[in-house]
């Protein structure tokens, strides 16, 4: 349903599906579990955290992926500041938000907190140990005008088949060049076009096993 004019979605069960890309926003086996095993455990989080860290999404979405970290780095004694910043083109409303993450009662508290601070805006919002900043509109516009870096950074567009706008080489390549030494960047995707982008972006790039019924998971690290 359409809410307060955010992005179109119905739904599959608890999990929100994109009208406008035909696919889910995160994983109908769990997209908690899957958040973990892809973009905190591709990214070697929380254990690599520290105060000052950067973390950067591409997709911010319902913000299982941000809630998620940010119940790991509290499970982990970790009080930051840790940086987190998003980018998202079509914002999905409140209610839908809120519907799809509802789902993990364990982040019941993360998310009160998330939604309370988003109806003020994109921040940067003290977050717990996060300080989140969530920037709106297209990332291809986006990105390249931020001028931040990034530690880890989250590639979570929809399938590439269906968003190839999230995966193209000249983004994935504004997107590598954001990476400071040693960052790394994890996706749930193993397309062989993602991974030669990042390749020829110069990063390292490994295939992992994957989540659930995904044989393998990409992470990618800039040397
Ligand atoms: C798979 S969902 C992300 C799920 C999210 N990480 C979460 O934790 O719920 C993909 C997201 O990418 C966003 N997106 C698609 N194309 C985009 C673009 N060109 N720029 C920025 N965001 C885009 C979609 O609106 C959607 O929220």
């Amino acid at each position: 349903m359409v809410e307060g004019g955010g992005a179109p979605v119905e739904w599959r069960g608890a999990v929100p599906v994109s009208r406008r890309f035909g696919d889910p926003y995160f994983s109908l086996e769990d997209g908690l579990a899957e958040a973990r095993h892809v973009f905190l455990g591709g990214n070697g989080l929380p254990e690599r955290a520290r105060p000052g860290f950067r973390i950067l999404e591409m997709g911010f979405g319902t913000g299982l992926n941000c809630l998620a970290t940010l119940a790991a780095l509290r499970r982990a004694g970790q009080a930051g500041p840790v940086f987190y910043t998003a980018f998202e083109a079509y914002p999905l409303a409140p209610g839908d938000r809120a519907r799809a993450l509802a789902a993990f009662p364990e982040l019941s508290r993360e998310a009160v907190e998330l939604d309370g601070l988003l109806a003020r805006g994109g921040g940067p919002h003290a977050l717990g140990p996060l300080v989140l900043t969530l920037v709106t509109g297209d990332a291809r516009e986006t990105l390249p005008a931020w001028t931040g870096e990034a530690d880890a950074a989250y590639l979570d567009g929809f399938a590439p088949a269906r968003n190839p706008e999230m995966w193209e080489a000249p983004l994935l390549a504004v997107l590598a060049a954001r990476l400071a030494p040693g960052g790394t960047l994890a996706t749930y995707s193993a397309a062989g076009a993602v991974r030669r982008a990042l390749e020829a972006a110069g990063l390292l790039v490994e295939r992992r096993p994957g989540f659930g019924r995904k044989r393998h998971m990409t992470v990618a690290r800039r040397p």
